[in-house]
């Protein structure tokens, strides 16, 4: 399904300011496969993710989709198959258009990018029926301007817009960062929905050490651009907030450098 062979990126080769992002990631992915990804500052997580969306070119290694490698496709391509979200509510939906029309836009993403025929009944019947699942009465709002939706429902609408085309897979980065404990719980459960009902491949990045024991069946740890902690089935559902900082110590050889983790390794999720 999705796998990463040897893959290396650095950022700003030859000036001061080079940075080696990833430094030989490998990992293979199962189809359903949902992994979270935990790490200190910096370690790659997010570099990781857009490589493999394609957002620049990376320096060696490969990336293989069902099968194939896909390091040559530019990014709106392998949009197709990808679905994406980010920690930014405001980066995922079009403020200044109605709810229905972002769906509408998610929807034909790939295709003509036009509203011209507006939004047909069909699709509204469609949309509804698919913000109903959201539980958040969104389904009763559908020309409300997503501007003035919480960030909660805007990242829930935004996970519903990501998966609308059926991608294979989901990748998700920190995409509950920005919301209060409550709405990023519910959000979590959202995903956790969404990427059952569609058999989605998801990543999703975290630096909420209990969510990512809790959500998903496989957990890495990144540091220096490495993947050093892999693991998942029984043994990662019996991991514990402490155990992982520990596993992180060993694998590493340093402390957690990550305060936002560490911030928040006792809060229940
Ligand atoms: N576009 C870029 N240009 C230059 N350097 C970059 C770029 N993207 C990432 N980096 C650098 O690559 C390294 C890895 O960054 P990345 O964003 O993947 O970290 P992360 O694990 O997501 O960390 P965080 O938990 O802080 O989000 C960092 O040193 C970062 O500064
Ligand atoms: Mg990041």
């Amino acid at each position: 399904m999705l796998e990463l062979i040897d893959v290396q990126k650095t950022f700003n080769a030859g000036t001061i300011n080079e940075k080696r992002a990833l430094n030989g990631v490998s990992i293979k992915l199962e189809d359903g496969d949902f992994v979270t990804i935990i790490g200190g500052n910096g370690a790659g997580k997010s570099t990781t993710l857009n490589a493999i969306a394609g957002v620049w070119p990376i320096d060696g290694g490969s990336i293989i989709i069902n099968g194939k490698n896909v390091v040559g496709d530019p990014e709106h391509k392998r949009a197709k198959y990808i679905g994406r979200v980010f920690q930014d509510p405001m980066t995922g939906t079009a403020a200044t258009m109605e709810i229905q029309e972002n769906l509408a836009l998610a929807k034909r993403r790939g295709k003509a990018r036009t509203l011209k025929w507006g939004v047909t009944r069909r699709e509204k019947d469609e949309y509804r029926e698919l913000l109903k699942m959201l539980d958040l009465g969104l389904e009763n709002r559908m020309s409300t301007k997503v501007g003035l939706l919480s960030g909660g429902q805007r990242q829930a609408l935004t996970l519903l817009m990501a998966s609308l085309q059926k991608p294979d897979i989901l990748l998700l980065d920190e995409h509950t960062a920005a919301l209060d404990p409550k709405t990023a719980a519910k959000v979590l459960e959202l995903s956790d929905k969404i990427i059952a009902e569609n058999n989605l491949t998801a990543m999703m990045v975290t630096h909420n050490m209990a969510a990512a024991i809790k959500h998903g069946n496989r957990l890495i740890m990144m540091n220096n651009g490495k993947i050093i902690y892999d693991v998942k089935g029984e043994e990662k559902k019996n991991l514990t907030v402490e155990a992982l900082l520990e596993k992180f110590e060993q694998a590493s050889g340093t402390a957690l450098n990550n305060d936002r983790m560490l911030l928040s390794r006792n809060s229940e999720m």
